[in-house]
């Protein structure tokens, strides 16, 4: 199983997508607080989520909490600054992937604490900003659990 931690994310369509996303690849997600919406949310209640895809979501009330409570073996950023391309890196059962909300990409002194080798891109074609945020998950996520053979529980 991968964790996917959304930091402090902010629409709910994303979130929602990435719920379905976790939840139909084996992996947990991890939304830390504060998020830009309640999680009752009418837009996230529209995406039709059943109870099974809900299971896959836990709440963290800092970042800090979540690495006490998880214990996280690998933390990948994900992050349009990260030099290193996400397909080059051999990933790992249990491996977490960190993606940074919606306007404002993860804390630059996250990404430093965490060190540049743990920081990936998705590649885009020049003078690009970003690929949305679900879109992001959903490409690393398939490739980490394409690595693992698609084996049950991502
Ligand atoms: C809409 S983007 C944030 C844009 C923000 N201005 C930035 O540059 O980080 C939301 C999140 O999606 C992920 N993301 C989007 N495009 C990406 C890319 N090309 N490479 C890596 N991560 C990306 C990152 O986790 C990012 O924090």
């Amino acid at each position: 199983m991968f964790n996917i931690v959304l930091y402090q994310p902010e629409i709910p369509p994303n979130t929602g997508n990435i719920i379905r996303l976790c939840a139909n690849t084996g992996s947990q997600l991890h939304l830390i607080r504060p998020l830009g919406f309640e999680l009752e949310d009418k837009k996230l209640r529209r995406a039709g989520l059943d109870y099974r895809e809900w299971a896959s979501v836990v709440e963290h009330d800092t970042f800090e909490n979540f690495c006490e409570q998880i214990q996280p073996k690998r933390i990948w950023a994900v992050s349009t600054r990260g030099k290193r391309v996400y397909s080059d890196v051999q990933y790992q059962p249990q491996d977490t992937f960190l993606f940074g909300p919606e306007t404002r990409g993860l804390p630059q002194t996250l990404l430093e604490n965490l060190g540049q080798e743990r920081v990936i891109r998705l590649p885009m074609v020049a003078e690009s900003r970003s690929l949305n945020l679900s879109n992001s998950a959903a490409v690393l996520v398939y490739e980490a659990w394409r690595q693992q053979g698609f084996s049950a529980g991502g």
